[in-house]
């Protein structure tokens, strides 16, 4: 049930903005996710962006610890963030802007 909610929030929203998302990217996120692979406490977003959906990405920043065992984590140390539906649109957008190629696109 909570999946079909989040669904309809991400395509309800209005379309996201990527400069924005650079915005909410600097004041949520910089503490624990690099975007120039400097490393940090989470993932590069680089790698984030080429592995993962956009509709994934917006699952997790909603709700972590309801995702971290989808994605691979032993355990959960995201916080769930105060952000606007909008501003979590954004900001997984511009996750998704920072690699062109995906993984599901290579085909083997
Ligand atoms: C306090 C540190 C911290 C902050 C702040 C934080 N994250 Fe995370 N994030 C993590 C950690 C650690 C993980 C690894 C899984 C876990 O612990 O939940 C993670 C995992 C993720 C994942 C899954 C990555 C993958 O591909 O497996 C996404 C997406 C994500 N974070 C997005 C965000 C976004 C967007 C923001 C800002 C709105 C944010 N995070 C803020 C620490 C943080």
């Amino acid at each position: 049930m909570k999946k079909i909610f989040i669904w309809l929030f991400f395509v309800s929203l209005a379309s996201a903005d990527v400069e924005k998302g650079f915005d909410v990217y600097k004041t949520h996120c910089a503490g624990c996710h690099s975007v120039k692979m400097e490393g940090s406490m989470g993932r590069d977003f680089n790698l984030v962006s080429y592995e993962r959906k956009k509709e994934d990405i917006f699952s997790y920043i909603v709700d972590p610890a309801g995702n971290y065992k989808r994605f691979g984590y032993s355990s959960n140390a995201m916080p769930k963030i105060a952000l606007k539906p909008q501003e979590v649109n954004d900001v997984a957008d511009y996750i998704d802007s920072l690699q062109k190629f995906k993984k599901w696109m290579k085909k083997n």
